[in-house]
């Protein structure tokens, strides 16, 4: 692990947690901007993730935000040269810092190096359910020429139960009398945090619109108690416009008309699904951006692209840095430098609508030197 304590910034309004505003140091004393600004883990990752966060960290400097870094060497690359996925001691480390931005983790597809679900369960999700970053917030908007132009929803995605809690087993594995089970954890308080955040969101945007997507109909004890979760909540916003779309009818939707949604509110697994229709829908999985979120702020949330490695691209110049950009502008957001991402979230727009970047697609720091140069 190397330290680089240098500081840049960046911003925007997107995906802003709606129940609490301001900036408070999840690690108590330090850390603002009376001490140099915000302390950001960096997890470059592999493949394409340290050339996307370079940009990112780029437009961040270019908004006039100061950040402290730190490089944290995680994923494949490292697990493969020391063996270590995610060392308790770098998580207690992690722990202290103010928020966490990382490019992508894992090894080229195809490759059997590192074992299948071992950086998934032992770093990704590892830090999705200690740090406890219960929503993952998606924001989507279509750009022009894209096959959803204008549209302008946010996903909600349950980030700690559902199917990825690791409820199940295997049994007499490898004989013709296996067993598998993969259950799915669904708790009240898990659920509820979950749907308050999406009304709480819906709330202070332009259009108060919230669908749970589910299956209610064929997971009728999971459906059930998101419904009536879903339900209560809603009875406590008379002024948001409530819906509800089982997963399947929701992926016609969201081809059909995707400027019907305003906020989707979903479980775990669903959400992980709709989230790459989605991206792909409104420009390609290299503009989605996400915020790993904990709302409560008892600890750093994570902000990432969508997109993975991305190995075949690796060192080209040919990723489009977009989507780490706007996962930045997440991070700012949440770190209370709201003007900063505002900036950052417009500037990407605005290249957006002016340059056809993406036909003969630009370089990647191009790209990054394009939306730096618009804040
Ligand atoms: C995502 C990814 C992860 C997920 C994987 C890498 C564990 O697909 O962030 O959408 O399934 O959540
Ligand atoms: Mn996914």
């Amino acid at each position: 692990m190397t330290e680089s304590p240098n500081g840049q910034t960046a911003e925007t309004s997107l995906g802003r947690p709606a129940p609490d505003e301001s900036f408070h140091p999840a690690s108590g004393a330090g850390g603002t901007a009376a001490s140099g600004g915000p302390r950001v883990a960096v997890i470059g990752g592999d493949g394409i993730g340290p050339e996307v966060l370079a940009e990112a960290l780029k437009c961040v400097a270019a908004a006039g935000v100061h950040l402290q870094t730190t490089d944290y060497d995680l994923g494949a690359d490292h697990y493969l040269a020391t063996g270590e996925v995610l060392p308790d001691e770098t998580l207690e480390r992690l722990r202290g810092e103010d928020a966490i931005l990382l490019g992508a983790v894992g090894p080229p597809i195809g490759s059997t190096a590192v074992p299948s679900g071992l950086l998934e369960r032992g770093l990704l999700l590892r830090l999705r359910f200690e740090l406890d970053l219960y929503v993952n917030l998606r924001p989507f908007t279509g750009p022009p020429g894209s096959i959803a132009p204008g549209a302008d929803f946010a996903v909600v995605r349950e980030n700690t139960e559902g199917p990825y809690a690791g409820e199940g087993g295997a049994l007499r594995r490898g004989t013709p009398y296996e067993v598998a089970t993969q259950g799915s954890v669904n708790t009240r308080h898990g659920v509820e945090r979950c749907v308050r955040f999406a009304f709480a969101l819906a709330e202070g945007r332009t259009r108060r619109q919230v669908t749970l997507v589910h299956k209610t109909n064929v997971l009728t004890f999971a459906g059930d108690l998101w419904a009536r979760t879903f339900a209560d909540v809603a009875g406590e916003y008379p002024d948001v416009e409530t819906g509800y779309q089982h997963v399947d009818a929701a992926c016609i939707y969201l081809v059909e008309r995707a400027d019907r949604y305003g906020v989707i509110v979903t479980d775990n697994l669903f959400g992980d699904i709709l989230t790459d229709l989605a991206g792909a829908l409104t420009g390609g999985i290299g503009l989605a951006a996400s915020a790993n979120l904990n709302p409560a702020r008892t600890g750093p949330s994570l902000f990432e692209p969508v997109h993975g490695a991305a190995h075949d691209i690796a060192g080209t110049g040919a990723a489009n840095p977009l989507a780490a950009i706007r996962s930045a502008a997440m991070m700012l957001d949440h770190l209370g430098e709201r003007d900063a991402a505002e900036r950052v979230e417009k500037a990407v727009l605005s290249l957006q609508a002016d340059t056809d970047y993406w036909k003969e697609p630009w370089s990647t720091a191009k790209v990054g030197d394009a939306v730096a140069g618009r804040l």
